[in-house]
């Protein structure tokens, strides 16, 4: 068999210089000490005009407007306009997606949700290593409905194909994370919607290692409820705000589990009887954090400026080169792929194993390279489509190599291994 082609660098520049999106590069800023931050599944870069936007929300805002910022600068309405926005990233259309809260909260507020609203069922099921997060969300509902003698039941299974087997009519919310946190593995939004479906179960989905990466469609999916992380490749900057989608069909049905007064249909008239809004600003509850969501808005802006199309076939791209590179110069050196090589399998990251993980990660840093460890072995790389190119690929794999090569993370001072 003749031997495959070896990747080069110029083989990433052409890869680059036919990236439709490779201008969007310089909207952002970067790292002021050089560091390639392969770190989008965990925090997505900052727009490069968010300093001055937080400047002017700062004086021409607050200090000059002051309580009239709420309208004049439509800080109030912020959440709402942001949904719209980012909306059609996950094949939404714009009033079923709000930016508001955390995604664990908004998993609480569409999980108790999609409770009061199914068809039949008491078991809620998941996947006993969905993240943390959503497992905790879940069990304290569960825990406190049980309280009140409701007959609900938790069932997290290990495998997908027990998930699988396991769906009955018993069964009255699939609860899933898209792309497992640590693999990477994705399941197909479409496909498990329909074995819901075809069940009478309702989905509740995690989509916080999808959105901004992969071609998320969630009303061409039939998705009933999804939440999402807006501080990852959305870029909505470290604890901004989640995102929140509700199917139409549900919009109308019945109170949101927290109801607040900005949810309210006419909130500004004060009402002390509850109207839900009949969009999913139903589920908006208190005052806005302006200050996170102007930096939001500066990502949201260049999302709006994308097809959610193009950003896929671009991470496609970076993370295909990924592999191959990885494989090709740092296969003899103990790196094993630990994500789907099939694309259509895989989510946002690619996670490699070595038995140094941690440490290799540790001294990654110090070489120039941010990724993030998982424990026990893998080390997760997440990349931007709109802000990291093939050649940055190549400069991080020859960092892997190096610190492999050289077994400078053996050093103990990259024993202690930071989250
Ligand atoms: C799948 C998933 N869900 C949720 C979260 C975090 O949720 P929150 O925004 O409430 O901290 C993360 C964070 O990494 C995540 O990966």
């Amino acid at each position: 068999m003749a031997p495959t082609k070896q990747l080069t660098l110029e083989d990433c520049r052409d890869l680059d210089s036919s990236d439709t999106l490779a201008a969007y590069r310089q909207r952002f800023a970067f790292s002021s000490n050089g560091n390639i931050n392969f770190d989008a599944n965990s925090m997505g870069a900052m727009a490069v005009d968010v300093p001055d936007r937080i400047q002017k929300l700062l004086t021409d805002g607050w200090r000059d407007k002051s309580r009239r910022a709420w309208t004049t600068e439509g800080w109030v309405d912020r959440p709402r306009e942001l949904g719209a926005k980012i909306s059609h990233m996950i094949g939404a259309g714009e009033n079923d997606v709000v930016v508001c809260d955390n995604t664990t909260l908004n998993l609480y507020k569409l999980l108790s949700r999609a409770w009061r609203t199914r068809a039949g069922g008491n078991v809620i099921l998941t996947e006993a290593h969905n993240f943390p997060t959503d497992l905790h969300v879940a069990q304290g509902l569960v825990g406190f409905l049980k309280e009140l003698d409701v007959d609900i039941r938790l069932v997290a299974v290990e495998t997908r194909e027990e998930l699988v087997a396991m769906m009955s009519p018993e069964v009255a919310i699939l609860y899933l994370t898209q792309v497992d946190y640590r693999s990477s593995e994705r399941w197909n939004l479409a496909e498990m919607n329909a074995l819901a479906r075809s069940n009478d179960a309702l989905t509740v989905w995690d989509l916080s290692q999808s959105s901004g990466a992969l071609d998320v469609d969630v009303l061409g999916a039939d998705t009933d409820f999804a939440v999402g992380c807006g501080y990852k490749y959305l870029c909505g900057g470290p604890g901004g705000p989640a995102y929140l989608y509700i199917h139409p069909r549900h919009q109308k049905s019945s109170w949101p589990t927290i109801a607040g007064w900005l949810g309210h249909k006419e909130w500004d008239k004060f009402s002390t009887q509850y109207e839900p809004a009949s969009d999913a600003r139903s589920h908006l509850t208190g005052t806005p954090p302006v200050v996170a969501n102007e930096i939001f808005s500066a990502a949201a802006d260049i999302w709006q400026e994308v097809e959610r199309t193009d950003v896929a076939r671009k991470h496609e791209s970076l993370t295909e080169t990924l592999i191959l590179l990885l494989e090709q110069e740092c296969g003899a050196l103990g790196v094993e792929l630990n994500s789907p090589r099939d694309y259509q399998q895989r989510g946002g990251h690619i996670s490699f194993r070595h038995e140094g993980a941690g440490p290799v990660s540790e001294a990654m840093v110090d070489h120039g390279l941010v990724g993030s460890f998982r424990y026990p072995d893998a080390i997760r790389l997440g990349m931007s489509p709109l802000y990291h190119s093939h050649e940055d690929i190549w400069n991080a794999v020859q960092i892997v190599k190096n610190v492999l090569s050289s077994e400078v993370w053996r050093e103990p001072k990259y024993e202690k291994v930071s989250v």
